[in-house]
């Protein structure tokens, strides 16, 4: 029993450590739940789903560890992911007779706006691939690490107390220009990065650097605010070349449309590799190249992650299609219409009935009836009705507007 507690405890906090950087989301478009994405790991771990499910190697292993999946998650994606999985999860509640966890949309809110910032999160890091790619990137020729490398830069070891990676984005996002000058001069071809690269380099930093003075610090940031990083993108004219989730400006890609829905250090890393054209553009259009502050850094990239994991537009009008196209109406009237009233629910009378007037109500709804609509599934002979990301921000919001205004 104490283990089990322990066991929890250690969920909880591991949770909420992983989730320090990303605490505090706040903005005018942002929900509550999105200014504190951490309510959603309570929800995660009182429904059991860590019973099952692990993030990052805390929690059990019947199901999937949901940190290790690259799902690109969004507020729908997640829905429609859980929606998808949901026979497969049944089966498994089922043979270990755990009752099925109803939700209140309060809860399924908390809980998806949780999931689908995962991505933000950082992959452990490797430090020893690290220490290959500080030689693979020629940045050992400039720089030093515990006494070892060249000396055209500054020895990189004052990077060591840092366990945000924000630190030496920042400091890199800053030094750009300079160090792409030097490069040249010494014929190395400027590096790109990809996936966790940064963070394996930073890995290898703090385990080689030399340690100043008996220097044990642990510097960790403050959490990214993207209501701030909204302001500072016009502030710093990103918006002169860069719309988020808008129109195209034809200088720089919608970054709310460039799939960025990854990390801070793979965001940070997609800016460095196009730091050179960023640069010409910038040069033509007489902006001058924007420094950061590292409250600003982790400011703006939060905003942009934000931006990148917002569904766009959802269609009613297509919704309506596809209540038809996935046999949804096959089993439930719409309004009198279709369906079997003796078999399932009448979706105008229900979205009228229980006030869904938000999509995530419709969710709610759908995931807490689950079982019973499995075995209608199951009797009717039909195959379970997948509903990808755009079509349940579709489906939903056509449900939504089923109800009948009220009188
Ligand atoms: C009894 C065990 C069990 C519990 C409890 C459980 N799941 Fe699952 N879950 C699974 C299994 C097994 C799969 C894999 C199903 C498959 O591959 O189709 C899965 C898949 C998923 C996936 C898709 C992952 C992927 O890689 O595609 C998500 C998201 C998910 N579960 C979320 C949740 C949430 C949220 C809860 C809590 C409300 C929960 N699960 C509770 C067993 C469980
Ligand atoms: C051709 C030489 C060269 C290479 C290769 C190079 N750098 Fe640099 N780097 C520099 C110079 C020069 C500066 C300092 C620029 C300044 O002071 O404005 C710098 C600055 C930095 C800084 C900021 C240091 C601080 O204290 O603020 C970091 C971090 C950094 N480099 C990391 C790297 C990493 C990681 C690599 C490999 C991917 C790399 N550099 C490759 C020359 C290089
Ligand atoms: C003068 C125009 C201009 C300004 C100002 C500008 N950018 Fe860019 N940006 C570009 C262009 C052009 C690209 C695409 C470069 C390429 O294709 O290599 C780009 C690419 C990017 C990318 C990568 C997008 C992707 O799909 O991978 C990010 C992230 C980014 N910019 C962020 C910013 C931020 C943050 C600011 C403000 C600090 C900013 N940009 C300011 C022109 C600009
Ligand atoms: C094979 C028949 C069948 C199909 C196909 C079906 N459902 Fe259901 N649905 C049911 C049953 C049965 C219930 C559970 C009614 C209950 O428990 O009271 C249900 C419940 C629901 C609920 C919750 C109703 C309530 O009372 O709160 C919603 C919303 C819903 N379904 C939407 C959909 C959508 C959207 C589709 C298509 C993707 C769909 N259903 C496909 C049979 C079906």
């Amino acid at each position: 029993m104490v283990q089990k507690i322990c066991r929890k405890m250690l969920v909880v906090v591991t949770i909420m450590i992983l989730f320090a950087s990303i605490q505090s989301l706040a903005s005018a478009q942002i929900s509550e739940y999105q200014r504190n994405p951490l309510s959603g790991s309570q929800v995660f771990f009182q429904k059991g789903c860590a019973g099952c499910h692990s993030i990052l190697d805390v929690g059990g292993n019947i199901g999937p560890d949901l940190g290790k999946v690259e799902l690109n998650y969004s507020f729908f994606g997640v829905a429609s992911i859980m929606w998808n999985h949901a026979p497969n999860m049944l089966n498994k509640f089922e043979a270990l007779d755990i009752s099925f966890p109803e939700l209140s949309s309060e809860e399924m809110n908390a809980l998806i706006t949780f999931l689908s910032y995962l991505n933000y999160m950082e992959r452990p890091s490797d430090p020893e691939r690290g220490r290959e790619l500080f030689t693979q990137k020629k940045c050992v020729r400039c720089h030093s690490v515990g006494g070892i490398g060249g000396n055209v830069g500054p020895a990189l070891d004052r990077f060591r107390p840092y366990q945000s990676p924000v630190f030496i984005t920042t400091a890199f996002w800053n030094k750009a220009q300079k160090m792409a000058e030097s490069m040249l001069e010494m014929g190395i071809k400027r590096p790109v990065f990809e996936g966790n690269e940064i963070m394996d380099i930073m890995a290898f930093i703090r385990e080689n650097a030399e340690v100043a003075r008996g220097d044990y610090r642990r510097i960790y940031t403050q959490p990214g605010d993207p209501k701030a990083g909204e302001a500072l993108l016009a502030k710093k004219r990103c918006t002169h070349c860069h719309n988020i989730n808008g129109e195209e400006k034809g200088i720089g890609p919608d970054l709310g449309k460039s799939d960025l829905r990854i990390s801070f250090t793979k965001i940070a890393g997609r800016m460095w590799n196009h730091g050179p054209k960023m640069w010409r553009a910038m040069s033509k259009e007489n902006i001058p190249v924007p420094k950061f502050s590292e409250t600003e850094m982790s400011d703006v990239l939060s905003y942009i992650y934000f931006a990148a994991i917002q569904e766009r537009g959802d269609n009613p009008l297509n919704g309506e299609l596809l209540i038809f196209e996935k046999g949804c109406n096959s089993c439930h009237p719409i309004a009198g219409k279709g369906g079997d009233a003796d078999l399932a629910p009448d979706l105008a009378e229900i979205s009228s009935e229980l006030e869904l007037n938000t999509p995530t109500k419709v969710i709610t709804e759908m995931w807490n009836h689950i079982q019973s609509m499995g075995l209608s599934v199951e009797e009717v002979g039909m195959a379970w009705p997948t509903i990808d990301s755009r079509e349940m921000a579709d489906i939903t919001s056509y449900i939504v507007r089923l109800a009948k205004p009220k009188p």
